[in-house]
């Protein structure tokens, strides 16, 4: 369990202690979010990479507030889809975006450049035809393929452009009437190992000296999402990461290159406490199951993936390996096996930490279990 805090003042994030203690008037499940440690996040994230513009994936965790706290930091948006321009659209302000994922529905390249989009990620020639169609002239920059293996939900395979094609797609890009701008990867999400940024960078250093020799001058250098929070594992520090960036981009890129960060799970990770309520218990055979009223299909939809939480509770006692298990009838909806917990009755709550990122935007309602409901520490009573 995260060391007890209930020491900081009002306008500072809060521990998980504070967190908890402030959360037992909320029904289960819920999702508490903590708008203060969502602007110390983007400080943090700012100082770790000085430069650096930072367009936050909305689709970490799309709730209104999380989004109006993010814009007012300063914060633009990364978005691929009518929903999430929808989202940004609703802030009332001009919020700068850009749209990194590599192949879009048209009726979005559409509605997104007439919005002012500043720039779309493309990897294939036949989603660069799509663009030059849908958005004529439109800025482009190309999503490269980039070793994934630091990472524990790696984004490969489904999308990239080898390295030795990149080139080639830039120039085809120039050819269709676009502008060729520069170049994205993405090291996979909750990437634990800082020399990933580094050897994605090296490889992206060659693409954009091989393409200055084709006479392309390319600023945009994206550096994706990815950055991890702590969950169960070790993992580098932002500003660990930040060094490395700031090395790598000192050594091989030219001074007018563009830092771009599309960070996701890092703003939002650490910002919530998603709580839920043991509906049932069990042994079957040598093992003890308990039921709780959120699983893989309302909220905790990374766990499918091997995603592990770290996970609490106010019950005392002796612990003993559980299995954890959502409540609907799929037998996928399993949240994570072997956790140590006391012994829990119907009623008791227990706690996901760090939980902000990708739990709401994940959840369904399927079998009639509802998401999380959404409660803001500043607007409790
Ligand atoms: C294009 C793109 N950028 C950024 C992100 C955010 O990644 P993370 O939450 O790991 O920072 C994602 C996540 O899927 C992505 O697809």
């Amino acid at each position: 369990m995260n060391r007890l805090d209930y020491s900081c003042r009002a306008t500072e994030p809060r521990g998980t202690a504070y967190l908890i203690e402030h959360s037992h008037g909320l029904a289960t499940p819920f999702l508490l979010i903590d708008p203060a440690r969502l602007r110390a996040n983007v400080r943090r994230m700012r100082a770790a990479f000085p430069g650096g513009e930072i367009f936050y994936a909305t689709k970490a965790n799309a709730h209104p507030r999380v989004l109006q706290t993010l814009a007012a930091e300063g914060c633009g948006f990364e978005i691929s889809s009518e929903g999430e321009l929808e989202a940004i659209g609703r802030l009332g302000r001009q919020i700068p975006f850009l749209s990194s994922n590599p192949i879009k529905a048209p009726g979005f390249i559409q509605r997104a450049a007439q919005a002012g989009v500043i720039a779309f990620a493309a990897d294939s020639v036949e989603e660069l035809v799509k663009i030059a169609r849908e958005a004529p002239g439109a800025a482009v920059y190309v999503r490269l393929l980039v070793d994934n293996s630091g990472s524990e939900w790696p984004l490969t395979r489904k999308y990239g452009v080898a390295p030795s094609e990149a080139v080639e797609l830039l120039i085809r890009a120039a050819d269709l009437g676009l502008v060729p701008r520069g170049t994205t990867f993405h090291v996979g999400s909750q990437c634990r190992q800082a020399s990933s940024w580094d050897a994605a960078l090296a490889v992206t250093a060659d693409v954009w000296n091989e393409a200055a020799r084709s006479g392309l001058h390319l600023t945009f250098l994206s550096i994706g999402g990815g950055f991890p929070v702590r969950h169960t594992r070790e993992i580098p520090p932002l500003e660990e990461i930040g060094a490395v960036v700031q090395r790598a981009i000192a050594e091989r890129f030219p001074p007018d290159a563009l830092l771009t960060l599309e960070p996701g799970r890092a703003l939002v990770g650490d910002a919530a406490l998603l709580g839920a309520s043991v509906i049932g218990c069990a042994r079957r055979g040598d093992e003890r199951w308990v039921y709780l009223d959120v699983g893989i299909f309302n909220g905790l939809m990374e766990a499918i993936g091997g995603f592990t939480y770290e996970i609490t509770t106010l019950v005392s006692g002796p612990s003993s390996a559980t299995v954890l298990a959502g409540p609907s009838c799929d037998s996928v909806d399993v949240i994570a096996e072997g956790v140590l917990l006391p012994d829990l009755t119907v009623g008791d709550r227990v706690y996901f930490l760090n939980a902000g990122a990708y739990t709401l935007s994940y959840a369904s309602s399927f079998n009639g279990w509802p998401p999380p409901s959404v409660a803001f520490l500043d607007e409790l009573a």
